[in-house]
């Protein structure tokens, strides 16, 4: 039973039980129905609706959405609740999301613990509210607080949930609250049916239409459920809750829905296996070496969630600078009121910046975020040999390096295993972790470990140059130099991309973080890189030209006050001269050729990262490239959206590249297997296992 009913004078105990979150899925709808018509029948005198556990109910079973809707419908379910002779009550402690915020709106009142929430996220998964959400709300909140909620699908705390009337009140023990409640008192509430729509005001709907525009672009549920929720405050009830259910089931059944679904449950996959489980150690004081920006930004995110952190330099001013450092990320953390003054006290007393080596004699684990280059990180290794206790796993930030090289630099390799963060550390949620050859399970179960007390995304990779993320992004960029040389402007593929749905283009992107580093990267690989490959000059000549990115005022685009941004016609210049003597004629390219190019390049190459086993899976890959490189959510991450493409489809568009480079272009073995034995990438194993 997902539903339990129980009686206690004449009051009903119904609770949601379908553990770990109480997803409402077929037999929870049909437990409510089950559970109104009981309560009649015994005619109690209310009912008061709970979830088991730490939360009242999660929402829809969005496994559910890929097959068929069955009866009974949570809407039916939920009609008669509104409709029965007995009045149900909510008490809601953790969260009331989605669905289970649908049954909350359709009793006669609710209540919820201090520390509960309440929301409708549905358009996270590219739905909106299917159960009345839409109808029931707006009646209870007003416009602009329920057209908020909706769109934003952010859920409100118990303060908020009553400053907005949407509950009747703030309970530590809400179930107390809801059987206290007086039977008059009860009797005369209005229910969400009774009270009046709120008129419509076309300002507050197109202030939240704006808002979705500049928040959400290109994302249907927001402005469908602003549609839904306009077009039913004029109408009956009856009314309005069908034309929610229509917009509901269509957008379920579409491609951003089936998107965001996919990257929700990879999200939640990532996870260690459960036979690496038990063999994680979990560290409780954590040295990290280097105070630049990425290691101090570590250093704060290890401080957030509890950990003791030593932060190594080499010499007392750069323990002056990394003191600095996290000093900053402490009061950005602080005016933002992420944290408050005991949490930031508590860090900092948590908190060291020193030369001495002998401080980490205790650390079980180093993460090592110095200077990115081989001998110094090297270096690094072996003092953090002799200063680390045996046990302790030895890992590194290394975004580009060979892991397999760097664990030789300690007599146990097994203990080395690379943690790739993202800039800024304390913010973004993907965390590589590279599995060298000598990499203990160990290792690896601890850096999933980690990565769970980090509330960060795990997603194991092997070594290669750039490993998953940096070398689809090196590939990227080299398609996107190519269309420079070629034919088009940095605006006109950044325009592209953001069409496409980038938050920015690859060029705006490489300004804020500088061109500095890719160069630094491109004179690493002259001694290897393949001569038959060509090889674009721009980039070089930016960094020669002193256009470093923001930082120096000019990169792709020139930043004359430091902040708003401006074509630089120099940079078109250079295109253009680079063309000229390359020999070459340009070519005007239409938006949807630029994005074609550099969407087949990132997909061709992130292919052949499957194939080689550097990834282990598409659906990684998904999360790599929407939690480390802004790709849009809504379009499932880079490997699913190729799935939509479809191999055939790609292998012939790459085909025809092939014929004007067949170095740059050549195809993936795994897209022409998967043509051949007609499968999609998501179902494709990789070969190197
Ligand atoms: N439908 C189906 N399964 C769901 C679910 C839903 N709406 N919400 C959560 N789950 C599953 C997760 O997939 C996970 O399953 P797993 O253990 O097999 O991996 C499990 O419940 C726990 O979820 P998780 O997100 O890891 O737990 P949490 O404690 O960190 O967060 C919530 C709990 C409820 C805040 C979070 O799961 C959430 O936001 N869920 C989505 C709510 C939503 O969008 N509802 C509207 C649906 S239209």
């Amino acid at each position: 039973m997902t539903v339990n009913m129980r009686r206690e004078d004449n009051v009903g105990y119904v609770e949601i039980d379908n553990a770990p979150v109480n997803a409402i899925g077929l037999s929870v709808r049909a437990g409510l129905l089950d559970a109104v018509r009981w309560a009649e029948e015994q005619n109690l005198e209310r009912v008061i609706v709970s979830g088991k556990g730490a939360m009242f109910a999660a929402g829809a079973d969005a496994r559910e959405f890929d097959a068929d809707p069955v009866e009974p419908h949570l809407p039916d379910a939920l009609n008669a609740i509104e409709d029965s002779f007995v009045p149900w009550i909510a008490a809601i402690e953790g969260f009331a999301l989605g669905g289970g915020a649908e049954i909350a709106l359709a009793c006669t009142m609710r209540f919820m613990a201090p520390s509960a929430r309440i929301g409708f996220p549905e358009v996270n998964l590219g739905v909106i509210p299917g159960a009345g959400g839409t109808q029931r709300l707006p009646h209870m909140v007003g416009l602009a607080n329920a057209l908020d909620m909706i769109t934003s699908g952010k859920p409100i705390t118990a303060a908020r949930a009553m400053e907005t009337g949407l509950i009747h009140g703030i309970d530590d023990d809400p179930m107390d609250a809801a059987f206290m409640v007086n039977g008059e008192a009860l009797g005369s509430v209005v229910s969400a049916k009774e009270l009046p729509a709120p008129p419509l005001d076309e300002s507050i709907v197109q202030a939240a239409r704006d808002q979705v525009h500049s928040k959400a672009a290109n994302q249907k549920a927001p402005l469908r459920a602003i549609d839904v929720i306009e077009s039913g405050l004029g109408k009956a009830l009856i009314d309005g809750l069908a034309i929610e259910r229509e917009a509901f089931l269509e957008l379920r059944n579409g491609e951003q829905a089936k998107a965001l679904r996919h990257i929700f449950f990879a999200e939640r996959g990532a996870k260690a296996p459960l036979s690496l489980v038990a063999q994680a150690v979990i560290p409780e004081h954590v040295a990290v070496v280097g105070g630049g920006t990425m290691g101090s930004a570590i250093a704060y995110a290890l401080l957030n969630c509890g950990f003791k952190v030593t932060l190594l330099e080499n010499d007392t001013a750069g323990v002056d600078r990394a003191k600095q450092n996290v000093e900053n990320i402490i009061a950005a953390s602080l005016k933002r009121a992420f944290i408050n003054e005991q949490s930031a006290g508590e860090k900092r007393a948590r908190f060291t910046a020193t030369t001495d080596y002998g401080e980490i004699a205790n650390a079980t684990l180093a993460i090592e975020a110095a200077f990115e280059n081989m001998e110094v990180k090297r270096f690094v290794f072996h003092a953090l040999e002799s200063a680390l206790p045996a046990h302790a796993i030895i890992a590194s930030n290394t975004s580009y390096l060979d892991i397999n090289q760097l664990a030789l630099a300690v007599k146990d390799p097994t203990r080395v295993v690379g943690l790739h963060f993202f800039a800024p550390a304390h913010i973004m949620k993907l965390l590589e972790i590279v599995r060298g050859e000598h990499t203990s399970a160990t290792a690896i179960a601890s850096a999933y470990a980690l990565a769970k007390k980090l509330r960060k995304i795990p997603v194991v990779v092997g070594v290669c140059d750039g490993f998953v993320g940096n070398r689809i992004l090196a590939r990227y960029r080299e398609a996107a130099d190519t269309l420079l040389i070629d034919g088009s402007t940095p605006w006109e593929i950044d325009e592209a991309m953001v069409e496409f749905g980038y938050a920015m283009g690859p060029y705006t992107a490489q300004d804020l973080s500088g061109l500095d580093i890719a160069h630094a990267n491109r004179r690493r690989q002259d001694a290897t890189r393949d001569p038959a490959r060509r090889y674009i000059p721009i980039a070089d000549r930016m960094v020669e030209l002193g256009k470093l990115g923001r930082k120096s005022g000019a990169g792709w685009y020139r930043y004359p006050d430091g902040v708003s941004r401006v074509d630089d016609p120099i940079v078109a210049d250079i295109g253009i001269e680079e063309a000229h003597l390359a020999g070459i004629s340009r070519v005007d390219y239409s938006a949807s050729e630029i994005r074609e190019r550099l969407l087949l390049a990132m997909i061709n190459e992130a292919a052949n990262i499957l194939h080689e086993g550097i990834a282990q899976s598409a659906s990684d890959i998904d999360l790599v490239t929407v939690f480390g490189y802004g790709f849009p959510r809504w379009r499932g991450g880079l490997m699913h959206y190729a799935d939509t493409i479809g191999a055939l489809n790609i292998v012939d568009k790459l085909s025809k590249l092939a014929e004007e480079d067949a170095v740059a272009w050549k195809i993936s073995p795994l897209l022409q297997e998967c043509v051949e034995v007609n499968k999609t990438l998501a179902s494709a194993l990789n070969d190197a296992g």
